[in-house]
């Protein structure tokens, strides 16, 4: 199809027309036609799930009650890294205060320790800047996930006309900061509690058309 476009002179002289007037060209990027009159950045975002935690709206509190503590939620999409290795990152710096996490990560020579101490950084700031956070070391690490992000298929050439398949994996991180220290951490379960409770569940199972 290409072959025949290419044959065709009124054809040609058609794209050497749409070459020559290429926007870019006669509009230099900023001068004549700025961009930043159109709504390009935050209209067209796509907004996910985790960053929408951020509307939570609470009800009013009692005047007795303890203050709520500020909630941060806080996202990277489409890492170009791999999710189960960004897992071990991630249930590293969880339970942690934010300090030791940050300080942790710093330590770690991971790729992914470098993208998630970024996340933590913005996750930090955001919380002074929007979440009324006071003292910005006031944070611990509630919740750090990933997830697998978009992975493609690209063709990797190797001799006398043989290929493999590649994977490009791409993964998401996400994370939920919580206002004050970390709760200490829970004592491991034994297996005798964890009978106890598999026994419980089964005697509260409800048996219907049985006497
Ligand atoms: C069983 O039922 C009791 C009372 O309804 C409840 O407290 C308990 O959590 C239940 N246990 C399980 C394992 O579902």
């Amino acid at each position: 199809m290409a072959a025949r476009w290419a044959l065709s002179a009124g054809a040609a002289w058609a794209r050497g027309l749409l070459s020559w007037a290429q926007p870019e060209r006669w509009l230099p990027s900023g001068s004549l036609f700025p961009l930043s009159c159109l709504h390009t950045s935050t209209s067209l975002q796509r907004i996910g799930k985790w960053e929408k935690k951020n509307r939570i709206v609470y009800p009013p509190q009692l005047p007795g009650e303890p203050r709520r503590p500020a909630e941060i939620y806080h996202c990277r999409r489409e890492i170009k890294y791999s999710k189960d290795k960004m897992w071990y990152l991630a249930k590293l710096i969880k339970g942690m205060s934010i300090d030791q996490a940050l300080a942790q990560l710093e330590f770690s020579d991971k790729k992914g320790a470098k993208v998630i101490k970024e996340v933590l950084l913005e996750a930090q700031e955001m919380a002074v800047r929007k979440h009324n956070v006071e003292f910005k070391s006031n944070l611990h690490i509630a919740e750090s996930q990933t997830g697998r992000g978009r992975y493609v298929k690209r063709l990797r050439c190797h001799g006398k006309g043989m290929f493999g398949m590649m994977k490009i994996s791409r993964c998401h991180y996400f994370v939920k900061l919580v206002e004050g220290p970390p709760p200490p951490p829970e004592p491991p379960r034994t297996g005798f509690e964890q009978a106890k409770e598999y026994v419980q569940q089964l005697r509260n199972r409800t048996l219907v058309h049985t006497l």
